[in-house]
């Protein structure tokens, strides 16, 4: 099967899908594009996405799977702005279902960061599990405590371990309703960073179901730590390492406010 199929009725020979490839797969012939190096396409679909005439298709990333950009919904950037800064790691979360399918929305926007090679290679696990959470936190604590023990412990594991041990409070995973882990395959080196650009797409996102979330960075040195002893209460295959925890639910308090952040560093040159 070839890569590409173009209809040469529709085709106006404009280059736009040559001109976006990231790998030049694809060169401008008589008739059209044709590609020249197929077996370099990463399944981006930028070649079918910029056709102002739907002449080209790829069966990497066909075009009936494409959907069409809606230009009423863009957002100004007054509205993006408030969007973006009125996120906050949300701490206190109020004992509410949030409905499966709001949570499975998350994730499947998550995958449409952007992925180093398009590798596309970051997984999750939704964790609405209560009992399975509360042994997170307290197999974390475990692990600080050893990790207290033998002198390698961050400078704020006595401060978690102190307040769990001593009244109960969970600083760990803040008694969160849901837990999404993101996992990918342990020998992919951009594993976290993909992780991060997808957890936040998620975190954003979660917003406009009225969710808040928290990056589950405490919990993550201990999932990260080698032979993690959280690998086994979530069945992480031996193929496979977290890459990144958020804790996620309905928010108990509303903020009113955006904070500013630290004076803009910037640099022209
Ligand atoms: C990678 C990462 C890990 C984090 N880990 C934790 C954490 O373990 N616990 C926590 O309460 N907040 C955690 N945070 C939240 C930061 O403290 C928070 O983003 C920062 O204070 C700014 O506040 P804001 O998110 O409300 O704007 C983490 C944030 C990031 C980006």
């Amino acid at each position: 099967m070839d890569l590409i199929k173009v209809n040469q009725s529709k085709c106006i020979k404009c280059g736009f899908c040559v001109n976006v490839c990231p790998l030049n797969v694809l060169c401008m012939g008589e008739d059209g594009p044709i590609a020249i190096s197929p077996q370099s396409c990463m399944k981006c679909g930028q070649c079918v996405a910029i056709c102002p005439r739907r002449a080209i298709d790829n069966i990497k990333t066909p075009l009936a799977n494409q959907s069409v950009i809606n230009d009423s919904l863009f957002i100004n950037s007054e509205t993006a702005e408030q969007f973006l800064r009125s996120r906050r790691s949300i701490r206190c979360y109020k004992n509410k279902a949030v409905p499966r399918d709001q949570l499975e929305k998350l994730v499947d926007i998550a995958r449409f960061a952007p992925t180093a090679s398009n590798r596309q290679d970051v997984s999750y696990i939704i964790v609405e599990n209560k009992e399975i959470i509360k042994k997170a936190t307290e197999i974390t604590i475990e692990w600080m405590e050893s990790e207290i023990k033998n002198s390698s412990s961050h400078y704020s594991f006595p401060y978690h371990v102190h307040a769990y041990r001593e009244t109960g409070t969970d600083t760990i995973l803040r008694d969160c309703p849901y837990l999404i882990l993101a996992t990918t395959p342990k020998d992919f080196k951009n594993g976290r960073e993909n992780t991060m650009l997808s957890l936040d797409y998620l975190t954003l996102f979660a917003t406009t179901f009225g969710l808040g979330t928290c990056w589950a960075g405490v919990f993550e040195m201990c999932a990260f730590a080698k032979d993690s002893p959280v690998l086994k209460l979530f069945n992480i295959s031996d193929d496979k390492i977290i890459t990144g925890a958020i804790m996620i639910g309905y928010p108990k308090y509303s903020y009113k406010r955006m904070v500013d952040r630290r004076p803009l560093d910037v640099t022209w040159i």
